[in-house]
């Protein structure tokens, strides 16, 4: 068979994207075809740099170009990614294309933690990634990414002042903690805390972002609704242990993003805090706050279960210095690198199947 553009698109319109189900040709992925003599290059475009299916993708491209050329085509196949969005035109941060809440019912869960960690593992694959601790009465982003009293710089454009976020790990980050002293005890009521969370979307110069992930405070309070009435979320994490208190509190969060006139995707379910290994006993596993609650959870509510972390000591002292687990090589480090994957697919399976999220209304 002679190589030529379509017999080339037509091999390739038999290889699949296991997880959005429609052939390489039809969702777009092929680009770039250039041909001379036995020689065919080609990227394959996918919907996030945190791929795991990269090389079996890959793999299947060569054998259904194996099987229509043979095996004398030079093959130079560049895998690339262009992460995918539902975002059009909005108004607030145009050239972010995917806001991500990471929630939970009850406090104390590892929402802060997951967050950092899941953020700086996303950066780690390439995708431009932000970080916005919106527990505004709470903020713990400084301290978990050793950047407490920092100040962010001012630019001032036409007469308005812009924030530009502190950039640490590969994340550019906001939060209040960076703009005041961090041990004042600040009363921050409801409406002055949704104003910061306000401006932290609107005055802070963010650009470019593939992901932008929001870490909020426990619970369900004012400020969950000023992030569904400010931006269009693409979907929400809920973030648990598998302890009875935890997974009820849990319930109430997933639930608030399912409400009809909220209508958040809920991307899935995370459980901290699954087990205790320790170092002396490598094959024992002890769930101490019970077992596989989260993934109960997930299975109730027909929502994906994305993965579950064990408490490892290492993980709470990297929080405390200021230097994510998933930096350090081991097997915190795989976890969470595997769960920011599991993420982004979930992501790039949301933004193929669902409609945009609108910004919720206010009716008054
Ligand atoms: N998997 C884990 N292993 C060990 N320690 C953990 C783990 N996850 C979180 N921690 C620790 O538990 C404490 C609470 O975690 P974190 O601050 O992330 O929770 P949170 O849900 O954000 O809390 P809050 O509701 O107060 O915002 C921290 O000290 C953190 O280091
Ligand atoms: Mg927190």
């Amino acid at each position: 068979m002679t190589i030529s553009k379509e017999n080339v698109l037509k091999a390739l319109s038999t290889v699949e994207d296991p997880d959005l189900k429609k052939d390489l040709v039809t969702l777009g992925m092929i680009q770039d075809i250039i041909i001379e003599g036995d020689k065919l290059s080609f990227k394959v475009v996918l919907t996030t740099p945190a791929c795991p299916l990269k090389e079996l993708i890959k793999n299947n491209c060569i054998d259904a170009l194996e099987k229509e050329f043979g095996t004398e085509v030079e093959l130079d196949i560049h895998m690339t990614s262009n992460v995918t969005t539902v975002r059009n035109n909005a108004p607030l941060l145009p050239q972010v294309k995917n806001i991500i809440a990471i929630a939970s019912g009850k406090g104390g869960v590892g929402k802060s933690t997951c967050a950092s960690n899941l953020a700086v593992a996303l950066a780690a694959t390439g995708a431009k990634v932000g970080l916005i601790d919106a527990d505004i009465s709470g903020p713990s982003i400084p301290v978990m990414f050793n950047v407490e009293g920092e100040q962010p710089a001012v630019k001032n454009e036409n007469g308005k002042n812009t924030i530009i976020p502190i950039e640490q790990y590969g994340v550019k980050l906001m939060s209040i903690g960076f703009l005041t002293p961090a041990d004042s005890a600040v009363v921050w009521r409801g409406p002055m805390a949704s104003s910061a969370l306000k401006q932290f979307i609107s005055d802070v110069e963010w650009g470019e972002l593939d992901y932008l992930l929001i870490d909020l405070p426990p619970g369900t309070s004012d400020i969950h609704l000023t992030m569904v009435q400010t931006v269009p979320v693409t979907g929400a994490v809920i973030i648990t242990t598998p302890q009875k208190v935890a997974l009820a509190d849990a319930t109430k969060g997933l639930s608030m993003f399912k409400q009809p006139q909220i209508n958040v995707p809920v991307l899935g379910v995370v459980e901290n805090m699954a087990y205790f290994t320790p170092d002396e006993l490598p094959d024992n596993k002890y769930y101490l706050f019970g077992k596989e609650g989260g993934q109960r959870l997930a299975k109730k509510f027909d929502v994906p279960f994305l993965g579950e972390i064990p408490i490892v000591q290492s993980i709470r002292e990297s929080g405390d210095t200021g230097y994510p687990a998933v930096l350090k090589e081991g097997t915190t480090k795989q976890a969470f690198s595997q769960l920011a994957e599991t993420l982004a697919r979930q992501i790039a399976i949301r933004n193929a199947d669902q409609n945009k999220t609108e910004v919720v209304q206010v009716n008054t």
